[in-house]
C-alpha cells in the first residue's frame, strides 16, 4: 500500500513543471535586473577615468563597515549564482522531460491543432537552448577578461577603465561582443515574454500585446545600452 505523505505531494509539487517554469522565470528576471543595474553602470565610461574607476571600487566598499569589503559585491556573486543554476537546471529537466514526452523526438514546440507549425512560433523562441549555451561561454570569456584580467586583449591593467579602452580598441574584441550580445538581444526578447507569461501574465489579448512590447522595449534599452561603451571606445569617441 503506497501512503501519500504530506512530505511527499509536497516534493512531487515542487519538481512539477509548472514550478520549474516559474523558478525559470524568476530566475531570469533577477538576471536581467542586474542587466539592466549592469549596463547603466558600463556608460559610466564617458565620465572620465576616475569616474569609472571609482565606481568599480564603490561596488566593493557598499555596506562598509556593517559588511566586509567586497561583502555586498560577493552577495551579488551568490544571487547571480544560484539563479543561473536554477535558471539552467530547470531548463535542462524541462527540455528533458518534453523529449521524453515524445518519444525522444523532441518534438514540435507550441504545436497546436490550428497550427502544425505552432503559434508564437519566432526565431527567437526556437534559438533559446543554443542562446542560452553561447551566453555561458560569453560570461565565462567576459569574467576572465574584464573582471579576473586573465585575457587581455590590448593589455592587462589594475585599472577597470584602462582594460575597457584597451580591449574594446580591438575590432574582433568588439566583434566578440556584438555576437554575444546579439544572441544575448534574442534569449531577451523572448525570454522576458515567456518568463511573464510563466506566471501568469498573458491572460489576454490586450495583456500579450503589452508583454511583447515589454519584451522589446527591456531587449532594445539593455543591448542597445550595452553596445554603446565599446562602440564609442572603437570609434575612438572614449580615450
Ligand atoms: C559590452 C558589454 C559589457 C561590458 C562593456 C561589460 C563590462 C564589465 C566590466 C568592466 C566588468 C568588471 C567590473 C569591475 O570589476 O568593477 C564586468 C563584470 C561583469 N559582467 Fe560585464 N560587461 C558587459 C556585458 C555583460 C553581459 C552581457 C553580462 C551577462 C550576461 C555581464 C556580466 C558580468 C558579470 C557577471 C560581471 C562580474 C561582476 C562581479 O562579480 O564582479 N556583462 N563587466
Amino acid at each position: 500500500m503506497t501512503v501519500k505523505t504530506t512530505a511527499g505531494r509536497y516534493g512531487r509539487a515542487l519538481r512539477s513543471s509548472v514550478v520549474l517554469h516559474a523558478v525559470m522565470a524568476v530566475g531570469g528576471l533577477i538576471m536581467a535586473l542586474y542587466l539592466v543595474a549592469h549596463m547603466y553602470g558600463n556608460l559610466k565610461i564617458f565620465s572620465g577615468q576616475a569616474a569609472f574607476d571609482g565606481y568599480s571600487s564603490y561596488l566593493r566598499t557598499i555596506g562598509e563597515p556593517l559588511l566586509p569589503y567586497s561583502g555586498a559585491l560577493w552577495i551579488l556573486r551568490v544571487v547571480l549564482l544560484v539563479s543561473v543554476g536554477a535558471h539552467i537546471y530547470a531548463a535542462f529537466v524541462l527540455w528533458h522531460r518534453a523529449r521524453a514526452a515524445t518519444g525522444g523526438k523532441g518534438g514540435w514546440r507550441y504545436q497546436t491543432t490550428r497550427n502544425r507549425r505552432g503559434v508564437q512560433r519566432s526565431y527567437a523562441s526556437f534559438t533559446m537552448r543554443w542562446g542560452g549555451i553561447v551566453i555561458l561561454l560569453f560570461v565565462i570569456y567576459h569574467l576572465l577578461h574584464l573582471t579576473a584580467n586573465v585575457i587581455a586583449p590590448g593589455g592587462a591593467s589594475e585599472s577597470p577603465y584602462e582594460r575597457m579602452i584597451n580591449g574594446f580598441s580591438i575590432w574582433w574584441v568588439v566583434l566578440s561582443y556584438v555576437i554575444a550580445l546579439i544572441a544575448l538581444g534574442f534569449h531577451l526578447r523572448h525570454g522576458v515574454w515567456s518568463a511573464f507569461a510563466s506566471l501568469g501574465a498573458n491572460t489576454s489579448v490586450v495583456r500579450r500585446r503589452r508583454l511583447n512590447q515589454l519584451a522589446y522595449a527591456v531587449t532594445i534599452v539593455i543591448i542597445g545600452g550595452f553596445l554603446i561603451p565599446p562602440v564609442s571606445i572603437l570609434m575612438g569617441w572614449v580615450r
